[in-house]
C-alpha cells in the first residue's frame, strides 16, 4: 500500500483534531496536528518576554525554538526546547495570542518547512490538520477535506471541552480567532479549490469520521 497524505483544514471547533486524530487511528496513519506547533512557537515567545504585538520582534526570534511533534495519533505531544508542551499551549492566554504570532511570514515559512519534512517521512502516510495544509504546506495531498459548523455548533463544542466557560463568550473569541487567521496576508485560513467539504453542524463525530475514512479508502 502506497503512502497517503490527508490535509484536513478548516476553521475551531468544527472537530478537525478529534476527526484528524481517530481517522488516523483507524488507517494506521501518522497524525500531526499544526496548530499545536503555532501554540507552541506562541507559548516560547510569551515564556521568553516577546512582544507578540511586534511582527519584527517575532520574525527575529522565529528560528529559535527547536519544535518536536510527536506524531502517534493515540498520544499526540509536542516539546520545545526539550520542554514537553502538550498542556501549556491550550491556555486562554496562549489561545488568545497564537493568531498574532502565525500571521507573521518568518513563522509562517519556519513552522511549514518542519510540517513537509514531517509528512515526507512519514512510512503508511499521514494526516495533516491545520488552516493552509490543502493550499500551501501539502498541495499535492491525495485528499483534502475542509471541515465547516454554524459558529453556534462551534461555540458549543468548544465550552463542551473547556468545561464551565460560558458559550457567549467562547463564541466571541471563536469568531474573532477565525476572522484574524482568515484575513491574513500569508497563507490565510481558506478552501483549497480540490477539498471536500463537509459541513458539521448536523453531524456526530463519529458520521464525520467514517464520512473522512471513506473518502481516504477511496483515494488509496
Ligand atoms: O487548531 P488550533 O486552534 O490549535 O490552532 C491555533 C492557531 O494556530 C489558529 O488559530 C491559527 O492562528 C494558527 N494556525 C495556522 N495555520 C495552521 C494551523 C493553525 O495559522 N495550519
Amino acid at each position: 500500500v502506497e503512502s497517503v497524505i490527508v490535509a484536513i483544514d478548516g476553521p475551531s471547533g468544527t472537530g478537525k483534531s478529534s476527526t484528524s486524530r481517530a481517522v488516523a487511528a483507524a488507517l494506521g496513519l501518522s497524525y500531526l496536528d499544526t496548530g499545536a506547533q503555532y501554540r507552541a512557537i506562541t507559548w516560547w515567545m510569551i515564556s521568553n518576554g516577546v512582544d507578540v504585538q511586534d511582527p519584527a520582534a517575532i520574525a527575529t526570534a522565529a528560528a529559535k525554538p527547536a519544535i518536536v511533534s510527536g506524531t502517534d495519533p493515540a498520544n499526540p505531544t509536542i516539546t520545545v526546547d526539550g520542554v514537553d508542551v502538550t498542556g501549556p499551549i491550550r491556555t486562554p492566554e496562549v489561545t488568545s495570542k497564537v493568531s498574532a504570532v502565525s500571521a507573521v511570514p518568518e513563522v509562517r515559512a519556519r513552522i511549514t518547512e518542519l510540517q513537509r519534512s514531517i509528512a515526507s517521512s512519514a512510512a503508511t502516510g499521514i494526516v495533516v490538520e491545520g488552516r493552509d495544509i490543502g493550499t500551501t504546506v501539502l498541495p499535492d495531498a491525495d485528499l483534502k477535506i475542509f471541515l465547516t459548523a454554524s459558529p453556534e455548533a462551534r461555540a458549543a463544542r468548544r465550552s463542551g471541552e473547556l468545561k464551565g466557560t460560558d458559550v457567549a463568550a467562547t463564541k466571541e473569541a471563536l469568531v474573532k480567532r477565525d476572522a484574524a487567521d482568515s484575513s491574513r496576508k500569508t497563507s490565510p485560513l481558506a478552501k483549497a479549490d480540490d477539498a471536500v467539504e463537509v459541513d458539521t453542524t448536523d453531524l456526530t463525530l463519529e458520521q464525520v469520521i467514517e464520512c473522512v475514512v471513506t473518502l481516504v479508502e477511496e483515494r488509496r
